[in-house]
């Protein structure tokens, strides 16, 4: 359907033009329409591809119209002009879209410069890093000493039983140490496990279905949790390393050589231990490690309560009973093992006076070290 208000889908005759004055005014008009289109419309390659096809366009454009209406029809006095004015339009439309495309093109490329333009000025932005945890990196720390030594790394579950937990350490029911370690029960069998010790029957039991080839030289990390009031040196979960070594000729030297060895390493090569009586239902002599001060190197201090020595672990012979919970001879099979809290020797490697800042995620202290 022709448009009968587009003066170009009608005829000149229709449109009462007759004279060449009248044609160049028509002309004009047609050229002042573009130039609005063409100003409001090219600020992008789609808007010029739809203005090119919506004038130039060779089936429906308003040249091809001209051409059809205007044109074809014109009487012979009027064609020239109508057909040199034509042109003349065919060439500014021409001339008008590209020159409006090209200046589009290069707004886009300033916007896009201008947004990707890198300012040297300016401030960096600071990503924070995270880092090891404190306990984490202590824990690594002792693990290669031990590693070094020839240990090797085992661990058990932290949802323990009964049994593991007391029963098979030699822990009756009616002994009074269980009453030492508040527990955190979660059925009449099921636990928190209040010590990584189960884990020396677990791993004896694995070292003799393996067939108990060589000896059983493990350390154990892990979380712990007791019922304890959290304070400055207890948390309701802690963390502990265990040592355990049995084969068929340990004895109470080795214990000392080890554990006299792994604090020069830990601590300092000045440092001395010193082994004193104690009492655990699990091992048999049993003793307490202490070292000479890391702070004043024995001389006495605060931190030793001027005592020269800092208690660090439990210790002893593995008692016959746990071999045998462990499936192992008590004639033919010895050994000793240790506990030590990491927590309490993070606190001393950092100077740290209370390990709950460990487990408080508060990253003004983590990110310390
Ligand atoms: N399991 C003991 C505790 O948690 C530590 C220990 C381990 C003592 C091994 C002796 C031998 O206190």
């Amino acid at each position: 359907m022709p448009d009968v208000d587009n003066p170009t889908e009608r005829s000149l005759a229709d449109l009462g033009i007759n004279d060449p004055s009248a044609v160049a005014t028509e002309f004009a008009k047609v050229r002042e329409r573009f130039d609005k289109q063409v100003a409001a419309k090219v600020a992008d390659k789609p808007g010029y591809v739809m203005m090119r096809n919506a004038w130039l366009g060779r089936k429906s454009g308003v040249l091809t119209a001209i051409s059809d209406n205007w044109l074809r029809s014109a009487v012979p006095s009027l064609k020239p002009i109508v057909g040199q004015s034509l042109n003349d339009l065919r060439r500014h439309v021409e001339e008008r879209l590209e020159e409006f495309l090209a200046l589009a093109e290069k707004e886009a490329e300033a916007g896009a410069l201008a947004r990707e333009s890198l300012d040297l000025t300016l401030p960096g932005l600071r990503r924070p890093v995270g880092s090891i945890h404190p306990i984490t990196r202590v824990q690594r720390e002792i693990e290669d000493i031990f590693l070094g030594l020839g240990f090797k790394i085992e661990t058990g579950p932290e949802i323990e039983s009964v049994y593991y937990n007391f029963d098979a350490l030699n822990i009756p029911e009616t002994h009074p140490s269980r009453d030492d370690f508040d527990t955190i029960y979660i059925d009449s069998n099921t636990l928190l496990r209040t010590h990584t010790s189960p884990v020396q029957i677990r791993a004896m039991e694995k070292f003799v279905k393996s067939g108990a080839e060589g000896g059983l030289y493990i350390i154990i990390p892990g979380k712990c949790y007791r019922h304890d009031n959290p304070d400055a040196t207890h948390t309701p979960m802690f963390h502990q390393i265990e040592g355990l070594a049995v084969d068929t000729d340990i004895t109470f030297a080795d214990l000392k050589g080890t554990l006299d060895y792994f604090a020069k390493k830990f601590f300092g090569e000045k440092t001395r231990t010193s082994f004193n009586p104690s009492f655990f239902p699990f091992t048999e002599p049993s003793g307490e490690v202490a070292v000479s001060c890391y702070v004043c190197g024995g001389v006495g201090c605060r931190t030793c309560k001027e005592s020269g020595w800092i208690e660090v672990m439990g210790c002893g012979m593995v008692h016959p009973q746990v071999l045998k919970y462990g499936g192992l001879d008590p004639e033919r099979y010895s050994g000793w093992a240790f506990g030590l809290g990491i927590d309490r020797f993070a606190a001393a490697r950092y100077g740290i006076n209370d390990i709950q800042l460990f487990f408080q995620g508060d990253v003004r202290f983590l990110e310390q070290f």
